[in-house]
């Protein structure tokens, strides 16, 4: 599907989040982060779908069709987390060894990660079968195994997949590798709509979503024909400001 810049889309705002939810269509052409921030202001946050009926609901108030027009989710393409340990993850003080352009989340399926021979680290899509390293005196299982199915393998017979804390035990893992092995860092896809609350409809276009590069975060928007939706890069907060 074309690109087509933030500056034409329009927002889609909610009001009330009592039982029913209120849809308002602004027809103010507004970047994802500027329209989040206009609807915090003046109504209460970002569209939040959460079923097909919300869906038609919000398709009915936007009047005018043939545009897209911001919704409140979002990917936030950089919250990495290791399988283990308490689940909170610190982004500025963790530790990663990224290699040049990555992660790049190419064709925007790209969440789990692997280490190469020397190494540095890349995402790669989860459903690809490679080896894997179990701790927790750094395990090379040489089986081919999708990350999934590594990390049960990991859990069942050792702890987890490896997390990787320091540049210490990345050179202590590299040296045994022959080729990329998974290791115990991923991130979920589309997780979150802009009020926080966890995104489990969806309601895509058939190629969506597709979001690529290393942006911080991608936005959905909703086609104001179909109701179907499709993904745009966020701008920077500086763009935005132009
Ligand atoms: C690396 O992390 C491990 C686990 O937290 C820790 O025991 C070790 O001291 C760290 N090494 C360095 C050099 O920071
Ligand atoms: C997403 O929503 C869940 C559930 O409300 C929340 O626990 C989590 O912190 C949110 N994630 C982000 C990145 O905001």
């Amino acid at each position: 599907m074309a690109l087509i810049t933030a500056f034409f889309l329009s927002g889609l705002y909610v009001l009330s989040t009592n039982m029913v939810r209120e849809y308002h269509y602004v027809n103010s052409p507004k970047t994802w982060a500027g329209a989040q921030t206009f609807c915090r202001e003046v109504y209460t946050d970002l569209a939040t779908v959460e079923s097909k009926e919300e869906n038609i609901r919000l398709l009915l108030e936007t009047q005018e069709p043939g545009k897209l027009a911001w919704i409140g989710l979002y990917d936030d393409t950089k919250s990495w987390m290791w399988t283990m340990g308490d689940g909170k993850f610190d982004r500025e003080n963790s530790f990663f060894r990224w290699e040049r352009n990555e992660p790049n989340n190419i064709g925007g399926k790209q969440s789990c990660v692997v280490m190469n021979w020397v190494g540095f680290w890349r995402d790669e899509i989860c459903e690809t079968d490679r080896p894997f390293v179990c701790p927790s005196k750094y395990i090379l299982v040489d089986t081919f195994m999708t990350w999934d199915v590594a990390r049960n393998y990991c859990l069942s017979k050792y702890t987890d997949l490896v997390t990787v804390r320091n540049l210490t035990e990345n050179e202590k893992i590299h040296p045994m590798l022959a080729r990329n092995v998974w290791i115990g860092l991923r991130r979920n896809f589309w997780t979150n709509w802009s009020d926080e609350s966890l995104a489990t409809f969806k309601n895509w276009y058939e190629s969506q979503p597709d979001n690529s590069g290393s942006t911080p975060a991608s936005c959905a928007a909703v086609d104001t024909t179909t109701g179907t939706w499709a993904n745009f890069p966020q701008r920077t907060e500086e763009e935005d400001t132009r």
